[in-house]
């Protein structure tokens, strides 16, 4: 299998004019979530043992990743491991943890080259040391980066979040600082994993599923969904060009009634 690269890909100009198609009809989503399924079935269809489906899953992440850079997304949140998922046969999630390792060996330096800020969302204490160390070297190493934020949520669950977020505030009302009818929206998503970053605009997820599974619950409030059939390893960056332009022909009302601002009706 060739390796891909950041850096080695050369991007092709039929590629680069369909960027400029795409920022030129319409806005680019400032950030886009992915629920990236489909891995095991992926490797099945090929005859193969499902953990090369998330081997090649890699190459995937790699090439959105790019792709999401170069059309200035400016985050970019990838479902990569789930707290259900710990529920795995143990042999696929100790394969799944070496390929972090190994993948973030391998990409961490291209990350930097790139301007990709690294973070991470999740249970991080429930990771191997070894996953730990690199993830903290990865994030240290981008950490002043100013271009994608490249987020994982990793040993991430909505519910999870919800709860610690919950757990936070109770603190502070415990402490006698805070009153519970001052609680709110705002206050509930500033304590969120998430809090530094905006809601997803877009959520894409592979391999037809019709679900959430437990992903960012609470900040997909509003986020456009777009259901792609093509498993993980096949969705490459023009499959995530169709869901941007999907995204462009949205009417985003969030409640309300107008068709967009121009026609906003005050009131
Ligand atoms: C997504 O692919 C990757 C992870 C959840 C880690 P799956 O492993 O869920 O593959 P399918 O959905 O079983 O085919
Ligand atoms: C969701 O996929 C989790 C990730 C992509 C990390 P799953 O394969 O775990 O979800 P279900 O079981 O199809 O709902
Ligand atoms: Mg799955």
């Amino acid at each position: 299998m060739k390796e891909l690269s950041l850096t080695k890909i050369k991007q092709t100009q039929e590629d680069k004019n369909r960027q400029i198609e795409l920022t030129d009809s319409g806005v680019i989503p400032v950030h886009i979530a992915i629920i990236m399924d489909g891995n095991g079935r992926w490797a099945q269809s090929k005859g193969n043992i499902r953990l090369f489906g998330h081997k090649i899953g890699v190459d995937s992440v790699r090439d959105i990743t790019e792709a999401c850079a170069q059309l200035g997304v400016k985050f970019l949140t990838l479902y990569a491991f789930s707290t259900e998922n710990w529920g795995r046969p143990s042999a696929e999630v100790r394969g799944l943890m070496r390929l972090l390792v190994s993948s973030l060996r391998k990409e961490a330096d291209n990350l930097h080259r790139n301007n990709i800020r690294l973070v991470t969302i999740g249970q991080m204490d429930r990771f191997p040391d070894d996953c730990i160390k690199e993830l903290d070297e990865a994030i240290s190493l981008t950490e002043d980066n100013t271009g994608l934020e490249l987020c994982l949520a990793l040993s991430y669950s909505g519910r999870w979040d919800i709860t610690e977020a919950v757990k936070k505030i109770a603190k502070h009302v415990e402490k006698g600082r805070l009153a519970p009818n001052l609680i709110n929206d705002q206050m509930i998503g500033d304590h969120l994993s998430t809090a530094s970053i905006p809601d997803p605009d877009l959520i894409i997820r592979t391999s037809g599923e019709y679900r959430i599974s437990n992903f960012l619950l609470w900040q997909l409030a509003y986020s456009e969904l777009y259901i792609s059939e093509l498993y993980w390893p096949d969705f490459r960056r023009n499959e995530l060009y169709e869901a941007i332009h999907s995204f462009q022909k949205r009417d985003r009302r969030f409640g309300k009634v107008y068709k967009n601002k121009k026609d906003e009706i005050s009131d």
